[in-house]
């Protein structure tokens, strides 16, 4: 039986993969194992009502009598266990959430709703690395992958709107902290709704800005506020995240030609949808029927939203997607620049298909792979 072992399942994205692969009752025709770089030998996991014990995550040996290791432990972990592991003589199938392996030669970037052709081709020819995307790209490739499918885009922008999950557990904590912080500085001001608006809002600038204003995690105030910068700086002036739309973009879908995309990455104060606007040059005027239902039939969890003020604000926003797995796709339309110039806005989990559904997802493909071989 083909033995998966699981490496930071207790972290965010770790506990909403496991909460998924339970949901899915995907814990069959597997032996699985639990790891741990802290908690050795403590309880684990219970799957099908049998408690798992952990086992050290460090323990190169043992890793390495498994068919398949599955990690959201983050970068850090990759860094100090992968090359490690190959060099250990180890030749099974390494799946990660981390961005550490993404880029290099051997690894597959996974989306299969979006890339299953690309996907089969690395199981066929070999490929051992199956790495999850950036959630940003995974997001905007779930919304719009039936036009890069027909050929329709000459270049896209994506102007970001990202959650705090993005960043971390700790700083959705830190979100709801500041929020809270300013609930409380101007409870008062809230009593008397014919109370002056200028004093309120001079309170939340006041409350926002103070030195006490617990800010560790992001660096500055994002509760009444918005953070301009994700991840860190590249050279040609791009944040790292905005990096990643171009490269991993490109690597996911593996078009003949490179398709340009850029835009800037900006942090807002949801918890865990990220949501983008994208500006997209197409190839040709296309009406916009045409594009919609090209959108439509990317994929079974792609919706449209009508181009109307009611459906957009009840269907496309964080608030109604966030803990599922349908990407809404709206405000499509044509620019005033002209036939070619579209618009669209779209919505998605970040923590689901953003990060642990298609880690979920490659898991089951690659258990069906080592089943046909
Ligand atoms: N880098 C992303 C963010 C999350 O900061 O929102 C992981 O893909």
């Amino acid at each position: 039986m083909v033995r998966a072992g699981f490496v930071g399942w207790r972290g965010m994205v770790g506990s909403v993969l496991i909460g998924r692969m339970k949901e899915e009752e995907d814990f069959v025709g597997f032996e699985s194992s639990f790891f741990s770089t802290s908690q050795v030998g403590q309880k684990g996991p219970i799957i099908d009502g049998e408690e798992k014990c952990l086992e050290d995550a460090y323990d190169i040996d043992k890793l390495s009598k498994l068919d398949i290791i599955i990690t959201c432990q983050g970068g850090s972990y990759t860094e100090e266990v992968y090359t490690k592991l190959r060099k250990y003589g180890w030749n099974g199938y390494w799946i990660d959430a981390a961005s550490t392996l993404r880029m290099e030669d051997d690894a597959i970037i996974v989306l299969d709703p979006v890339n299953r052709d690309v996907i089969d081709r690395g199981l066929s020819s070999g490929v051992k690395n199956y790495i999850g995307s950036n959630c940003t790209v995974s997001l905007m490739l779930m919304a719009i992958s039936g036009l890069f499918k027909n050929n329709l885009i000459e270049w896209l922008t994506s102007m970001t709107y990202q959650a705090a999950s993005g960043a971390g557990a700790k700083n959705m904590r830190e979100l709801v902290e500041q929020m809270a912080r300013v609930g409380k500085d101007s409870g008062s001001y809230l009593k008397d709704p014919n109370g002056a608006i200028l004093a309120l809002d001079r309170q939340v600038t006041s409350t926002i800005n103070d030195e006490s204003f617990p800010i560790s995690n992001f660096g500055a105030p994002l509760a009444c506020s918005v953070i301009p910068w994700i991840d860190k700086p590249m050279e040609n002036g791009q944040s790292k995240e905005e990096w990643k739309g171009f490269a991993e973009t490109n690597k996911i879908i593996q078009t003949e030609q490179p398709v340009p995309v850029d835009g800037l990455c900006v942090r807002i104060g949801t918890m865990r949808c990220h949501s983008q606007a994208l500006t997209i040059k197409l190839n040709s005027d296309v009406p916009v029927d045409e594009i919609t239902d090209i959108i439509a039939e990317s994929n079974q969890w792609t919706t449209i939203v009508p181009n109307t003020k009611e459906e957009s604000i009840k269907k496309l926003s964080p608030a109604a997607v966030s803990g599922t797995l349908t990407v809404p796709v709206g405000r499509i339309r044509k620019l005033n620049m002209g036939p070619e110039y579209l618009t669209a806005f779209t919505v998605g989990d970040q923590l689901l298909w953003g990060a642990a559904e298609p880690i979920r997802r490659i898991f089951r493909i690659i258990l069906g792979h080592l089943e046909d071989i």
